[in-house]
């Protein structure tokens, strides 16, 4: 991969707090790995997803009321997405750029850092769009989406016994994979509507798992596992 443009990671917020917890020993490995990538001159945006917090929030509420709308749900998992990208921040302080991209209107310019750390927006979405939104902004070549889903499979693997691992798809098969509608707190390897703005622009999305070393060999160009979604 070009370390001349910088690299959207949608950091999936299942990484983060997988349960509850946060996942500690993840999270100091992912720590170690940027420090040492920033030190080869790679530079990133992290946009950092609301994992099981925004889960239990949006359940509470859903639990508690009966009836709300998606709107609120959302903004539930908004703030959760808000609060686990300023623990990326923090553990990033000192090489990060002090702003969180919480306004995707407001352009960051003239970058000096080479790390921006970046949170969810509007509802509707899930950072997978803010990602795409970043990838476009800051002409970035490539967004690779890191979450618990190692692969995308030609069938939800959690209802289909027979499921297949894809290693690559176009964004038209993966349009009819993912459908096009959004729910708050869903849990796809890439959100409907983040799909359809990455479609239109043309944008290169790999999935991968959680494996450190895994996204070391994409991004030396060795053999990886994950999914490569491409026009
Ligand atoms: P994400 O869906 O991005 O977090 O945001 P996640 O599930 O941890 O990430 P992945 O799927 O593993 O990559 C959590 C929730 O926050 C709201 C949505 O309800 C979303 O499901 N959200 C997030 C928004 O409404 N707008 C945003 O821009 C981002």
């Amino acid at each position: 991969m070009d370390k001349n443009t910088p690299i959207i990671i949608s950091l999936g917020g299942s990484l983060v707090v997988p349960n509850g917890g946060m996942d500690t020993k993840f999270l100091s490995q992912f720590n170690e790995f940027i420090r040492l990538k920033i030190a080869e001159k790679w530079r990133f945006f992290i946009v950092v997803g609301g994992g099981a917090t925004a889960r239990h929030y949006i359940d509470a509420a859903k639990n508690i009321t009966g009836d709300i709308t998606d709107w609120y749900l959302d903004y539930l998992g908004i703030h959760a997405t808000r609060l686990n990208a300023h623990l990326i921040r923090t553990i990033f302080q000192d090489v990060a750029h002090p702003r969180i991209i919480q306004n995707y209107e407001h352009k960051l310019n003239n970058l000096e850092q080479p790390l921006v750390v970046a949170a969810g927006w509007k509802p509707g979405r899930s950072t997978d769009y803010d990602a795409v939104l970043l990838a476009r902004d800051y002409t970035a070549e490539v967004i690779i989406n890191m979450s618990n889903i190692p692969q995308v499979y030609d069938k939800d693997p959690n209802k289909h016994k027979g499921a297949k691992p894809l290693d690559k798809i176009s964004w038209a098969d993966f349009e009819l994979l993912v459908g096009d509608k959004w729910s708050p707190g869903s849990n796809l390897p890439f959100d409907p509507i983040a799909t359809k703005l990455a479609k239109k622009l043309g944008l290169i999305v790999y999935v991968i798992g959680r494996d450190i070393k895994n996204l070391d060999r994409l991004l030396t160009n060795k053999d990886f596992i994950g999914t490569l979604i491409s026009p």
